[in-house]
Formats: C-alpha cells, structure tokens, sequence
C-alpha cells in the first residue's frame, strides 16, 4: 500500500540526496559511473538486474523486424549488459555512452565477447549520428532506459540523430520505464520508506538526472509519426536489481519497434 503520509516523510531525505546531483547530466552521469565499484544483481545499479524475462518480446520482435545480418548501435550501453546480449544475435554491436567511466566498466566486463565495441559519445549533440552512419552504413539502434532520463529537447534531438543512423534499412528498438505516478511513489514502488531508501536507489537520487515517464505520447514527441512508422509497440516490465529483500524488481515500461519512412 503506498501511503502518501510516508510519501511526504520521505522528502526531506530524498531532497538531502537530490541536491548532490550535478545540473550538467553529462557531468552526473560521469559521476554516477566513476563512483560505481559492483554491478549485476547484488550490485549498485539500479537498472543492471540479470537479463531475464524482460528480453523475451525484444527477441520476439527482433526475429519478426530487424535484419539479423546488420550492425547495432546500443545508446546509453552503460556497462555493456544489453550490448553483450545484442552481441549474440547481431554480427557487430557497438556500444556508446556519454560517460567515459562506463564506456571503461562495459569494455572491462566484456572482454574476450567478440564482435562488441564500445565508444563514449553523447548522442543528444546535433551531428553525432551522422558521423556514426558515416562509418557503419545504415543499422539497427537499441536503447534502454535513455529516453526516459532526458528533457524533452534532447529527446527530439536523439530521436534526430536515431533517424540519421537508420538509413532506410535499419530498425529502432526502443524500452524505457513509464511509472506514471509521482516520484514520490515511483520510489516507495521500488522499496523506499520514510528513513530506509534502498542503497541503489539512493545512488540514482543522489547521483543522476531525474527520470521522467516515457510512453506512447512522449514517443511521439520524440519521434514523431511524418518521420517514424511504429511496427509494434506495448507495455513490458522493466527488471531492475533485487531492492529490500525482494528477488526481482519490475517497473512498468514501454517498448516500441520502430522504422523510418
Ligand atoms: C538508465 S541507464 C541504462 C543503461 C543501459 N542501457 C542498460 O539498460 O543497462 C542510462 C544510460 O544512458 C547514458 N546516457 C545518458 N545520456 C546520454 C546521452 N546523451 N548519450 C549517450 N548516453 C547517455 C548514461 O550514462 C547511462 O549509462
């Protein structure tokens, strides 16, 4: 039951970590990454939970959408967890994220995982998916949880240089998290009580960009319906690591298969 009585208990702590968290999102990210010491399921973060359940209608639209033979481009790789996946079933994937400490963690947690590069670079700066088409041709993008963490300038702006990328044959693949409630109780759904935040949610409020919700209508803003054809779409669980005793923690999100007109 999520009390808004404890809700409110929790802002002054939540407020105490917040204030940390550098203005520049590049700076916090770098922040967040370079502080970061375990991953994975016991790990610090957040996001990183073993790849389970959470993939098996990425798969399923892959099969139906995307060229298996293309390069894929994973944006905001992080430690290179979903880029490794990717690398499974494309023949190249390059990972890129605007956090050079990341880029480090992913290709450190990658070695000897063929057919996986990785690159720090902002793909909310104008041009950068051109210089990237330029050296890959046309292919595919995946992307987890970025979307939902940017303002809504930088994601018409990604969703520019996602078009650019593309070419004609590429497809993008895209999952974020859309919790439509507040903050407040966004955070009590992953555990958090008046006086006990869970220790990879309290690095993320103290560290990283406030996320917002990203569904249908925020995808069309992003990317819009003259330039994007949708070619499936719908609800997922995202899985985040285990938080407060639990064994799995899912947050409601939205996926969308999309190609260019
Ligand atoms: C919530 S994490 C998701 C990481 C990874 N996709 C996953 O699902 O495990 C968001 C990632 O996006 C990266 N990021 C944020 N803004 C970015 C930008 N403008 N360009 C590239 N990467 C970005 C962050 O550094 C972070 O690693």
């Amino acid at each position: 039951m999520l009390r808004i009585v404890d809700q409110l208990r929790m802002v002054p702590e939540v407020a105490r970590l917040a204030v940390r968290t550098p203005r520049n999102a590049a700076v916090a990210w770098e922040g967040y990454w370079s502080r970061v010491r375990t991953t994975g399921p016991a790990g610090e973060v957040l996001w990183d939970a073993e790849i389970g359940a959470e993939a098996e209608p990425y798969a399923a639209v892959m099969d139906e959408y995307m060229d298996p033979s293309m390069p894929v481009i994973d944006v905001g790789c992080g430690n290179g967890r979903w880029t490794r996946w990717l690398s499974r079933r494309f023949p190249q994937v390059l990972g890129v994220d605007v956090s050079a400490s990341a880029v480090q963690r992913a290709g450190d947690e990658s070695e000897g995982v063929r057919s996986v590069a990785y690159r720090t670079l902002d793909l909310t700066v104008p041009g950068a998916g051109r210089l990237l088409r330029a050296e890959c041709g046309d292919c595919h993008v995946f992307v987890r949880g970025v979307f939902h963490v940017l303002r809504p300038k930088q994601r018409e702006q990604l969703g520019r240089n996602l078009r650019d990328l593309v070419g004609a044959r590429g497809r993008v693949l895209l999952t974020e998290t859309n919790y439509r409630g507040n903050p407040l109780s966004y955070m009590q759904s992953l555990g958090a009580r008046p006086g006990s935040i869970p220790a990879p949610l309290r690095r993320a409020i103290g560290g990283i960009p406030v996320p917002g919700h990203f569904g249908p209508v925020e995808r069309r803003a992003a990317l819009p319906d003259s330039i994007w054809t949708v070619l499936a779409d719908g609800p997922v669980l995202i899985e985040a690591v285990p938080m407060s005793g639990r064994t799995t923690t899912s947050i409601p999100g939205y996926f969308a298969m999309l190609g260019s007109r």
